[in-house]
């Protein structure tokens, strides 16, 4: 299986609640390996351009509000087939849905404020690295 990369983002519920080693934590132990990360406060027009793709969704403004409500930390992860690694351990959307040991099921309060994001495929997860990160402050 190829070692690629996905991106990660520890959500403001997460860092409210002073779990962004915690999380961090469940994704080292699922054989990813941060190779960038930076806490940030998003801005209202980062957040809407990330979730870009949603914008027509009933949820996309409360969304978006709530990813600028506090920090979070932006994250390049690394391993064998990082995009489905990612995504098994944080568990379904809706940490009601998760299954158990999941960092969502675990960690998470309701479906928005759900803890972490990750890219959902090896093509969006390119363009979510490029939107936060430039190629030298990935350091692998
Ligand atoms: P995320 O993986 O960051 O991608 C979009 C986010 O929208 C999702 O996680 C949820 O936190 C949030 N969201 C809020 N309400 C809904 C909903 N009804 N269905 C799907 N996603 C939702």
């Amino acid at each position: 299986m190829a070692v690629t990369r996905t991106f990660s983002i520890i959500k403001p519920d997460a860092t409210r609640r002073n779990l962004t080693g915690a999380v961090t934590a469940k994704l080292e132990e699922a054989g990813l390996r941060v190779v960038a990360s930076r806490r940030i406060r998003m801005s209202q027009a980062q957040a809407e351009g990330f979730y870009g793709v949603h914008r027509e969704r009933p949820f996309f403004a409360d969304l978006c509000a709530f990813m600028v409500s506090g920090p979070v930390v932006v994250q390049v992860l690394e391993g064998e087939n990082a995009v489905q690694r990612n995504r098994d351990v944080m568990g379904a959307t809706n940490p009601a849905n998760a299954d158990a040991g999941t960092i969502r099921k675990e960690l998470a309060e309701s479906i928005e404020a759900n803890s972490v994001h990750g890219s959902d495929s090896e093509e969006n997860a390119a363009t979510e690295i490029a939107y936060f990160f430039k190629p030298d402050e990935i350091v692998g």
